[in-house]
């Protein structure tokens, strides 16, 4: 029966899955909740799952045994290591991409060539196994440039060097280990100039359907200033796009898709694609294979969707654009973070007034890094701790009633930046 509740297992732990366990358990079809492992507002509303979320065999297995009918991947981790291929081996359904078409993440090499076949336009680069070659490289071009760790580097396997010595150290950090495997192979790329634009798309291997955009705010400190994080803030939508640019990225996705069909790859779930947004038109900086964290913190509480069925959608190729929609609001989210963020910070500070700022009309407080104690108390669990998201009809509302629930929320050490979403209000030449 179309209208039959199931029971949904939601891998992950940050501000991301909270977001998306929130969506999914608004939908009709929504059964009971597990989550692994999941944070302390997501175990407000979902059961832990005791097992190791990268684990294909016992994520599939527990999911088999407990009734799930439908897992979804929320980070990248388990998507590379073929946790869903193991899932939709037990005939259970599965939101994320299987591990060949996850290497559209897990390999810059590998998204590079897929670009290249399809026609995409993305920065002009060579790869290198040797660091003799890759040097020599980086000196005949010069700075700027900018050097990757292929392979997944927890978002800091990226060095967008202005000279060329730096470009040298970034080759050295890379090939000396500091990112683990990811190094073994280096990417050396040209720079791209530009505003960043997220677009997110879901797909269920033939039909994309394009979500709204969303701009994060990488580095650490106002102004773009410090180094760079997972993310610090991010709104929805982007307001300074050109006529034609949200059509061309919405093209891009699209050619991916297909061109990794006639490739033999169906890519089912989510498609992050990271735009830079040149005087030649939009470029592709990288795609991911997952919503982004944080930007589907602003994005699904504006769309309109039966989250569960347009999940089971791609994942059972029945995906059309009808299934979602969108309204005229806005979206902010400013990150608070644990002090020393993004180097070393301390855990288990209790956070107080949360019920205070959600009481606010608009106000949702997703959960990234946090915990909780054995008296049920909230606390600190990471560095990127809550989500502070507002939703109304205008960006400045949305602005200002999110920052007004960022005060009304307190623990020790919380910092965050005070100019999230600045950029949307000075426009396009500011960016
Ligand atoms: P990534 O981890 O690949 O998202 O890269 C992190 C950040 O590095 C991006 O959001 C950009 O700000 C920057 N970046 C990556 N590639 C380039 C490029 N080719 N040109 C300029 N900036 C880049
Ligand atoms: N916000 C960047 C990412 O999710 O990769």
């Amino acid at each position: 029966m179309a209208s039959e509740k199931i029971d949904i297992l939601l891998l992950g732990a940050g501000g991301r899955e909270h977001a998306l366990l929130m969506k999914l358990a608004e939908s009709p079809r929504a059964g009971k909740l597990y989550v692994a492992p999941g944070n302390g507002g997501m175990l407000q509303i979902a059961d832990a799952a005791p097992i190791n979320q990268e684990n294909p065999a016992e994520v599939a297995s527990w999911a088999a045994e407990n009734g799930i009918g439908l897992v979804v991947i929320g980070p990248e981790a388990p998507l590379v290591v073929g946790v869903a291929d193991a899932v939709r081996a037990e005939g259970i359904a599965c939101f994320g991409p299987n591990k060949d078409a996850a290497q559209m993440e897990g390999s810059k090499e590998f998204a590079k060539q897929v670009m290249a076949r399809a026609g995409v336009p993305t920065a002009a680069y060579r790869s290198f196994t040797d660091r003799e070659a890759c040097e020599a490289y980086v000196r005949e071009v010069g700075g700027p440039i900018v050097v990757k760790a292929d392979g997944l580097a927890a978002g800091k396997g990226v060095i967008v060097a202005q000279t060329t010595d730096e470009a040298l150290a970034g080759v050295d950090e890379c090939f000396s280990g500091a990112f683990g495997d990811a190094g073994a192979t280096v990417v050396v790329e040209e720079m791209l100039e530009g505003p960043e634009c997220s677009l997110l798309a879901l797909t269920d291997g033939t039909t994309v359907v394009p979500l709204a955009t969303s701009q994060d705010h990488k580095r650490a400190y106002d102004g773009d200033k410090g180094p760079n994080t997972g993310g610090m803030g991010v709104y929805s939508p982007v307001p300074i796009l050109l006529d034609g640019e949200l059509d061309t990225m919405s093209a891009i996705m699209q050619k991916v898709v297909d061109q990794l069909r006639a490739d033999g790859i169906n890519y089912s779930g989510c498609l992050y694609g990271g735009f830079m947004l040149t005087k030649d038109g939009p470029k592709v900086l990288e795609f991911n294979a997952r919503f982004g964290d944080p930007e589907t913190q602003v994005v699904l509480p504006r769309m309109k969707a039966d989250l569960v069925e347009t999940f089971l959608a791609c994942d059972n190729g029945t995906l059309s654009p009808d299934m979602v929609n969108w309204g005229d609001d806005w979206a902010v989210s400013v990150v608070l973070a644990s002090a020393g963020y993004p180097g070393s910070y301390e855990k288990g500070k209790v956070i107080h007034g949360l019920d205070e700022a959600e009481a606010r009309a608009g106000v949702t407080v997703y959960h990234a890094g946090t915990a909780l104690d054995k008296y049920g108390k909230t606390v600190t669990a990471g560095g990127r701790v809550l989500d502070v998201t507002a939703v109304a009809p205008t960006f400045e509302e949305a602005r200002a009633n999110a920052y007004a629930a960022c005060d009304l929320i307190d623990f020790d050490g919380k910092q965050f930046r005070t100019d999230i979403g600045l950029k949307a209000i000075l426009g396009r030449e500011n960016l």
